[in-house]
């Protein structure tokens, strides 16, 4: 009869209404933030906007923050005790199978904070939704980035200490060796190795300074800024903050979500860094040439060719030099997302992670491999001092006797040019010249011209604060050590 009709239509319709609803499950509450959704996202646009493939790399900052915020949670009477207690506990687990690589970063998770709430939830059910609480990701991205470059910025001084102490170390050894200082690649004057060295280890040091200041930036907690507007909720902002370890918080929520200078700012920092070692690494280069010869690298940081069995090739120099290049344009690539971004969050943030991490992990590596190069070096002193004995490098050395004693230095320069040229012409040096021709110059020059005109009375001589001269030398030494036990 007719009810009976009704009924089964009723049936069907239930039917259908069920199937529906199971769809909508399967294909939007998988997400997070699926309620308002009613299709599934496409497959390769889910893959295009997540961030999982490289945000994992947060993983222990994601969890440590989470931790902090559920400690707040509870002291702020937000969630009971028992509700904190059960997420810690949750959290700790989840960590652990972190720890013991037991975790499946999932795409359709999208990022490492829905990855991890989702492992949450697994491990205590639905009271791990509770942890979300007076939080968005944006605070919570941004906080997970604070960690992470505070992390890095502490490696990355460590490896630097290390490379500064191999450069003094090396500086210290060849205070007394001679080679030829040159401006425009020619033969200028003479100079201690160990001064040429220790200009990086200046270099280095002010790296070193940046990355330093870079920490105060770093170190300021964004958690609590919620999407970008704060919260209703009695959060302790402080309370987050000094359980992960950060000495201040922001003080503006919007600029807290929004802010990625502290990252530009370790780029930057890297940059400068990279710009001093491929400095370095050039030089290597050529002083391991045929033409120069003046050191030799071990054959842990050489390679050969395989075609050529002589060479033997300073690629991990030439790989430094060229990796400067990825480090400059992780910079450039987060300045021109950054540029013209309307405040507050926006996705195109998402882009300042793989830069950041590639940059890391190509400074920490530099770092290391060119402190294994150089502490592995052989200088050889001969052929780098012999480099002088047969150049005009000692002319400034002339022209510096004749002023000393009393001919004006434009006159003495013009002397000493004139001399050089006469040398050339002739196929020798100013220490090759006569005594009784140098006194058809000048009166003023006398047998001890002999001994001003070597090479290491030369660099001696140079004993002006922050000269080549030795015992200058061995001054930047001992600061630069009194430095590096602070
Ligand atoms: N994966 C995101 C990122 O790295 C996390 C923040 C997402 N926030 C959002 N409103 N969609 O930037």
């Amino acid at each position: 009869d007719d009810s009976d009709v009704i009924n089964r239509l009723k049936i069907l319709i239930l039917g259908i209404l069920v199937n529906k609803m199971i769809e909508m499950v399967e294909k939007n509450m998988a997400k997070l933030w699926g309620g308002r959704f009613e299709a599934g996202l496409d497959k390769k646009t889910e893959a295009f906007g997540a961030s999982i493939t490289f945000d994992k790399k947060m993983a222990r900052q994601d969890l440590k923050g989470s931790l902090a915020h559920v400690t707040m949670l509870a002291s702020t009477g937000i969630l009971t005790e028992q509700e904190a207690e059960t997420i810690k506990a949750g959290i700790q687990k989840v960590e652990a199978k972190y720890e013991a690589n037991e975790i499946d970063f999932k795409i359709e998770h999208e990022d490492i904070h829905m990855n991890m709430e989702t492992y949450l939830h697994a491990e205590i059910g639905p009271v791990a939704g509770k942890l979300h609480t007076a939080r968005s990701r944006n605070d919570q991205v941004a906080t997970d980035m604070h960690l992470w470059v505070k992390d890095t910025l502490d490696e990355t001084l460590d490896k630097l200490q290390n490379l500064r102490e191999v450069l003094v170390n090396l500086a210290s050894e060849h205070v007394e060796t001679i080679m030829p200082g040159y401006t425009h690649l020619q033969h200028a004057q003479p100079i201690s190795f160990g001064h040429h060295i220790m200009a990086y280890y200046s270099m280095l040091t002010r790296d070193a300074e940046r990355f330093t200041f870079n920490i105060k930036h770093a170190d300021i907690s964004p958690l609590g800024a919620a999407a970008l507007a704060g919260t209703t909720f009695p959060i302790d902002r402080k309370e987050t903050a000094e359980l992960m370890g950060f000495s201040d918080v922001y003080v503006n929520s919007i600029d807290a979500v929004s802010d990625r200078d502290f990252i530009l700012e370790f780029l930057s920092n890297a940059s400068l860094l990279m710009m001093h070692l491929s400095r370095l690494c050039e030089e290597i280069i050529l002083w391991c040439s045929h033409e120069y010869k003046f050191v030799t690298l071990s054959d842990a940081f050489s390679t050969g060719s395989s075609i050529m069995p002589q060479k033997k090739n300073p690629d991990m120099a030439e790989l430094i030099r060229g990796k400067s290049g990825r480090v400059y344009g992780n910079l450039f690539g987060l300045l021109t997302v950054m540029k013209s971004l309307p405040l507050a969050y926006n996705k195109d943030l998402q882009e300042d992670k793989e830069g950041m991490f590639d940059t890391a992990d190509t400074i920490l590596t530099s770092l290391d491999v060119m402190s294994g190069m150089l502490s592995t070096m052989t200088v050889n002193e001969g052929i780098m001092s012999a480099s002088t004995e047969k150049d005009f490098s000692n002319a400034t050395e002339l022209a510096d006797y004749l002023a000393a004693k009393g001919l004006p230095f434009r006159q003495a320069h013009e002397i000493v040019g004139a001399m050089v040229l006469e040398c050339t012409k002739a196929g020798n040096y100013l220490q090759d010249v006569p005594l009784s021709r140098y006194q058809e110059v000048s009166e003023l020059i006398e047998a001890d011209i002999y001994d001003t005109l070597n090479s290491r009375t030369a660099v001696e001589r140079r004993n002006s604060f922050g000269g080549t001269g030795f015992e200058q030398v061995k001054l930047q030494i001992e600061l630069a050590r009194t430095t590096l036990q602070q």
